[in-house]
């Protein structure tokens, strides 16, 4: 038997842990795991909300078996489409071929282009501000395209004002334990929630705050997500973080140096800002080699800070391959909001600094503290002094900067 976790009197979280998948979406790691979590609402009709990826679905099944306990289920609500919420829904259909799915006009064009069996007939199609009646229970919804997909919504349950979010406010990690914001150890989950906002959301900004403009007119007491831990204790807060990262907006004067180094003198560079970002009193610094930590880990980190630093050697006349995947990111992101620096290497040809340049003046919302500077081989004298620049120009702007927690 599995135990059940209550969120209130009739809801329970029968989400499952995943700590074999090694990648999100194939490309991010999550060496933490991630939850994918779902939920059942006991009443006179019987509702889960969302349901889990395909690698964890014969987990989550027994378990809606066990709480079900011979009850049939009549409806799964799928908040959104994309299958790491949406998989399991075949295997539900095996066990309760007559409940009812809940989606919208959007997400059942979906479902039919990722199964092209899939039950039409047992299709409930809801707009904004529908209800579905379970009894003491009544859900409404709320369509919040892009959130993440175009098909997206959340679920609220008036009785006890729970707002079912899907991907947002959700997080990385699994949820082994605590499940609670104030169960768990929340700045590792905060940690979590940024990489998970910064590296699938992290584009939609715009749409997310619409979102939240949105529900903010709800009286929200749980915001259960359909990844990563439950929020109760400050609801306000944790919608007031979710904003600021939507609005690009740093949370610390930190700063990200990230370098691609084939030979360590771009490395030594790197290293050069740091010390110097250090004496002018920054003390959030990370120094990522480009080779080392994976793009999602920096993107995140360049979520919190508002100093960004670039370095690159040149490679075939252009950008380290290593530094590629970031940029590319980055600026499909559109990311605003940054105090940028450039700096890079070359021998025979250059190219890195070159398109580190190109990617900077495409991106308005990066604004360059200082000239890039570029060595040839070893930084000499007037390299280092010109490095120096870069780290106290970008230490300036950063001190002058109101950026509070
Ligand atoms: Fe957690 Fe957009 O899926």
């Amino acid at each position: 038997m599995y135990k059940l976790v209550k969120i209130a009197n009739d809801i329970s979280w029968i989400g499952v842990n995943d700590f074999e998948k090694e990648r999100f979406e194939n490309y991010i790691p999550i060496p933490n795991g991630v939850s994918y979590n779902s939920y059942y609402i006991d009443d006179e009709k019987t509702c889960i909300i969302d349901t889990v990826d395909a690698n964890t679905t014969s987990t989550f099944v027994q378990k809606l078996k066990e709480i079900l306990n011979g009850r049939q289920l009549d409806y799964v609500v799928i908040n959104h489409v994309e299958p790491d919420h949406s998989n399991g829904l075949h295997e539900v259909l095996k066990y309760y071929p007559a409940v009812k799915i809940i989606g919208n006009n959007k997400s059942l064009g979906m479902l039919k282009a990722f199964d092209s069996n899939f039950p039409v007939e047992n299709f409930i199609a809801v707009k904004e501000g529908d209800e579905i009646d379970l009894g003491k229970h009544k859900l409404t919804f709320a369509m919040i395209p892009m959130v993440h997909w175009p098909e997206s919504m959340v679920t609220y349950d008036k009785e006890d004002k729970i707002l079912f979010s899907n991907d947002a406010f959700g997080g990385f990690g699994g949820v082994y334990g605590g499940i609670f914001d104030d169960e768990v150890d929340l700045s590792f989950y905060k940690s979590e929630m940024r990489k998970y906002y910064s590296n699938i959301i992290g584009k939609f900004g715009a749409q997310v705050v619409n979102a939240i403009k949105k529900l903010s007119k709800l009286e929200i007491k749980y915001i259960c997500p359909a990844h990563g831990i439950l929020w109760r204790k400050d609801i306000g807060k944790i919608i007031s973080i979710y904003e600021r990262w939507a609005k690009f907006e740093p949370e610390t004067k930190g700063v990200v140096i990230i370098y691609g180094s084939m030979y360590g003198n771009t490395a030594k560079m790197a290293e050069i800002i740091g010390l110097q970002l250090r004496e002018c009193g920054i003390t959030d610094i990370r120094i990522y080699d480009s080779s080392k930590t994976d793009p999602a880990d920096v993107i995140s980190r360049i979520w919190k800070y508002k100093g960004l630093i670039i370095g690159s050697c040149a490679h075939n006349f252009a950008v380290y391959p290593k530094i590629v995947p970031i940029l590319h990111k980055l600026e499909n992101y559109g990311i605003k909001n940054k105090y940028f620096g450039i700096f890079g290497n070359m021998m025979w040809s250059g190219g890195g600094v070159k398109d580190l340049k190109e990617f900077a003046a495409k991106l308005p919302g990066l604004e360059l503290v200082a000239e890039p500077v570029e060595a040839q081989g070893a930084p000499k004298e007037a390299d280092i002094e010109k490095l120096k620049q870069i780290a106290i120009k970008m230490a300036e702007k950063l001190n002058a900067d109101k950026i509070s927690d």
